[in-house]
């Protein structure tokens, strides 16, 4: 541990808050795991604040009670305003963001379909593995981990099939960083007739997203990251032309657990039984939801920005520097590269065991070479990044109060 900060429990004031909210954990009336409260600064989950924790210790009410099923309205309400989309089929699945992705490719695609992939890290070679996986003919576009899906190369890809049916890519790619811009190549697949998927697991909350605008057909995103809930549930919209296609497909979707025909008659007013919705979850969700349209959109993705442009000016005069592709930087999660000489899984064992944050580690081919920095939601405050950069800079040995000063200057550069 760090001389300076010997004496501090870094995350005692969190842990405090969340006591002061759930009193009977205090006083030992309820057993139950003892864990730390630690700073959350990976690729999720994020820091949630305590009223959604507060939401999930709520009482249970059944999965038809009239009480629930407004709370499920409302949710879907105002899941459709943050996607930004009038689209009927928007909905939280029970899983986390995965679920989520294999709903999706499930109702979308049948034996055979020919999808064209974007490959840029973990979570395109996730959706091209799960797409082969439910029968279809996968053609990736490939780039280099850390940079995006440059438009040319999906338009060779619809080139090359005979009649594509679906193009997918990743907005935010946790693994590396990178930034997808989506307007052209969703264009391309409507000029090809194929539906335009969109991992939104990492984005949605943290930078605009316009479901409706950006001719999006299918998209999902989990609650851990920019939403800061609990990991649990996978918000999805599916416009009416993806609709359509489930309506006219000619066999059943392969999972029965995730077939929106039949999740959709629970969620679309009929409220027939398909499984037990995650109530408390969904309590969370919504609270969840609430925050976000408390703050605003506007003002929540400009939060995001200038905080992630805070972190890389403090990370700068301790000599980290970003990974991902200049112009296309996500601002929710920062891929930075892990300075020459420096034993890149010890700095983060000590940080999470010394000073209570976390941050995550390379993936892939990045693994060793970079550190995944989250800003999401609740965790994109400045006394988080401030705090981040004094444990770096104690363990690194450089010089903290000048880079929390360069963040700060940073700050009000930003005007906050
Ligand atoms: C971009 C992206 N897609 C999909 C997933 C999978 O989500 P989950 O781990 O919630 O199943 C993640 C998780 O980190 C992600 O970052």
């Amino acid at each position: 541990m760090c001389e300076a900060l010997g004496t501090v429990r870094p995350y005692e004031q969190e842990r405090r808050v969340v006591l002061s909210v759930l009193p009977h954990y205090a006083d030992g009336a309820m057993s139950g795991p003892n864990m730390p409260a630690r700073l959350l600064l990976g690729p999720g989950p994020s820091m949630v604040h305590p009223r959604v924790l507060a939401a999930l210790g709520q009482p249970l009410v059944g999965h038809l009670d009239p009480e629930f099923l407004a709370l499920l309205d409302r949710v879907q309400e105002d899941l459709k305003r943050l996607f930004k989309t009038q689209n009927q089929l928007t909905l939280p699945i029970s899983g986390t963001g995965s679920a989520g992705m294999e709903a999706c490719f499930a109702n979308l695609i049948e034996d055979g379909d020919e999808v064209v992939i974007g490959v840029n890290g973990v979570f395109g070679t996730r959706m091209a593995d799960v797409a082969t996986r439910l029968g279809a003919q996968v053609v990736k576009v490939m780039a280099d981990w850390g940079d995006i899906i440059h438009p040319e190369a999906v338009s060779e890809a619809l080139a090359s099939c005979r009649n594509p049916s679906l193009v997918a890519v990743v907005h935010a790619e946790t693994s590396t960083g990178a930034w997808q811009p989506l307007e052209d190549i969703g264009e391309l697949a409507r000029s090809h007739d194929a539906l335009f998927m969109v991992d939104m697991v990492t984005s949605l909350g943290g930078c605009p997203v316009e479901v409706d605008a950006w001719g999006i057909d299918a998209c999902y995103s989990g609650t851990q990251k920019c939403l800061s809930c609990p990991p649990g549930l996978s918000p999805i919209s599916l416009s009416e032309r993806a609709a359509e296609k489930i309506r006219a497909r000619e066999s059943k979707p392969r999972s029965w657990y995730l077939d929106l025909s039949l999740i959709g008659s629970y969620f679309g007013g009929e409220r027939v039984y398909h499984h037990t919705a995650p109530i408390s979850m969904i309590y969370a969700l919504a609270e969840a939801l609430a925050l976000v349209h408390e703050e605003g959109l506007e003002k929540r993705f400009a939060r995001h920005e200038r905080h992630h442009l805070a972190l890389i000016a403090g990370l700068s005069v301790l000599g980290i520097e970003p990974a991902a592709a200049a112009g296309y930087r996500l601002w929710m999660l920062n891929s930075v590269s892990v300075p020459d000489g420096v034993d890149e899984a010890g700095i983060r064992r000590r940080l999470l065991l010394d000073h209570g944050i976390e941050i995550g580690a390379g993936l892939g081919p990045l693994a060793g070479d970079v550190w995944r920095i989250g800003l999401m939601g609740e965790s994109s405050r400045p006394e988080n990044i401030r705090r981040l950069l004094l444990a770096l800079a104690c363990e690194l040995g450089g010089d903290g109060v000048a880079a929390v000063r360069e963040a700060d200057a940073q700050l009000s550069r930003a005007g906050s």
